[in-house]
């Protein structure tokens, strides 16, 4: 077991729906303490920085116009194994294939707005807290 930290998104579908507390209750009941956290509006610019991976893909334009329609919350997360741990409890990317009890099988509209990002590796998640958070703003 090791202590890890994750980034998460509790996206613009989810917030839409006054669902920030849902999701955060559901990552705390998990064991996840939620140790950096702010609600943004993120820009075109950023939006696209953050997607970069994904740009040669079709759905690229319409995730970064969905991602920049309205807030966000974005979030650090600190446990045993986050980034594990974290993609368990929001189940799959499309929520058609999401386990029950999960973030997207409970919350998800679709597979594009399907309610929270979580990092993929260790080093995805550095990069991606360090994107949106200086070290001031995480209070482990
Ligand atoms: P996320 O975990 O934030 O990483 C990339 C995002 O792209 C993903 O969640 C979805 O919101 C979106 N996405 C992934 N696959 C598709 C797809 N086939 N069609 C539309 N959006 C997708």
């Amino acid at each position: 077991m090791t202590m890890q930290r994750t980034f998460s998104i509790i996206k613009p579908d989810a917030t839409r729906r006054n669902l920030t507390g849902a999701i955060n209750s559901k990552i705390e009941a998990s064991g996840l303490r939620i140790i950096g956290q702010k609600r943004i509006h993120m820009s075109d610019r950023e939006a696209r920085e953050f997607y970069a991976i994904h740009a040669e893909r079709p759905f690229y334009n319409d995730l970064v116009s969905f991602m920049t329609s309205g807030p966000v919350v974005v979030q650090v997360l600190e446990g045993q194994n986050a980034i594990t741990a974290y993609r368990e409890v929001m189940g799959s990317t499309n929520p058609s294939e999401a386990a029950d009890g999960t973030i997207r099988k409970e919350f998800a509209e679709s597979i594009e707005a399907n309610s929270v990002h979580g990092s993929d590796s260790i080093e995805n998640a550095a990069i991606e807290i360090s994107y949106f958070f200086t070290d001031e703003e995480i209070v482990g």
